[in-house]
């Protein structure tokens, strides 16, 4: 647990793989990083280490996603449904996620991210909550990459949340439910202020959404991998962005629109 983000302050950087065009790269990355259980089950340890595995991988994707030029990175930490996991992983998560989040602050400032985490962040333990809103802080003004990490998070009720809150404005009079259009609906989502993922990363090979991002992956590019997300590693990474690049984009015509 002591393996910081950063030892010194000119770590090196990673430069972009050859196979890859720098004009084409996916503006936001989102990803479902599954497997941890299985990664770990695969060794005959407890569940639980495969997530501490995870959160080296998290942090080495983080990274060359930075140095690559991708702007913003979203990842899916636990979900609305992660509370029905056995209550010992929950509390194990809970602490794991305060543990990574005081201990990489730092380098997290010094290397210019923008930290945010995304969904309802209200039953989180408050010392997590207290973190959150100091990492938030202080890392607001950053001007590097945008690193999203959906926390409590679940689609459909940051949809309903969405609604929610636009009534409450037509119910003061503010806003009329005719002036309600797909720019006003996405500026009371969590993700309010990013562009939607281009594409979308899901490990361990299950092919489902599983609640992530509905509104915003509507047309995001999906890469499935066989890879456990502990073991995602920059050839995955650059594996993803290749099939990403092979992709013609069209978002409901006919024309190719890049990136
Ligand atoms: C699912 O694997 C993965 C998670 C529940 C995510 C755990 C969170 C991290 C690795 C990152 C935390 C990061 C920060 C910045 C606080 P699984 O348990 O569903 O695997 P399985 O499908 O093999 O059982």
């Amino acid at each position: 647990m002591s393996r910081a983000l950063a030892t010194n302050h000119d770590r090196t950087r990673h430069t972009l793989p050859a196979s890859l065009d720098a004009a084409r790269l996916p503006a936001h990355v989102a990803v479902i990083m599954d497997g941890n259980g299985r990664w770990a089950r695969q060794r005959g340890l407890p569940r639980v280490m495969g997530h501490r595995e995870g959160v080296e991988a998290l942090k080495r994707t983080l990274r060359l996603c930075s140095d690559w030029g991708i702007g913003a990175l979203t990842a899916y930490a636990f979900s609305t449904e992660n509370w029905n996991r056995p209550g010992e992983e929950v509390t194990f998560l809970m602490t794991l996620f305060e543990r990574v989040l005081a201990r990489e602050l730092e380098a997290l400032e010094r290397e210019q991210v923008r930290i945010r985490f995304l969904g309802d962040l209200e039953p989180l333990p408050s010392g997590l909550r207290q973190l959150i809103a100091d990492a938030t802080e202080r890392t607001a003004a950053n001007a590097g990459i945008h690193f999203n990490v959906c926390t409590n998070y679940g689609g459909r009720a940051e949809l309903v949340r969405a609604a929610r809150r636009l009534a409450a404005r037509v119910a003061t009079g503010e806003l009329d439910p005719t002036q309600i259009d797909e720019t006003l609906f996405a500026a009371e989502l969590h993700t309010a202020g990013e562009r939607d993922p281009d594409l979308l990363i899901r490990t361990s090979g299950e092919q489902r959404i599983s609640n992530f991002l509905l509104w915003q992956l509507a047309y995001a590019e999906l890469h499935i991998t066989e890879v456990l997300w502990p073991d995602f590693d920059e050839a995955a990474l650059e594996a993803a962005l290749r099939d990403y690049q092979s992709r013609q984009r069209r978002f409901g015509g006919v024309e190719a629109i890049l990136p």
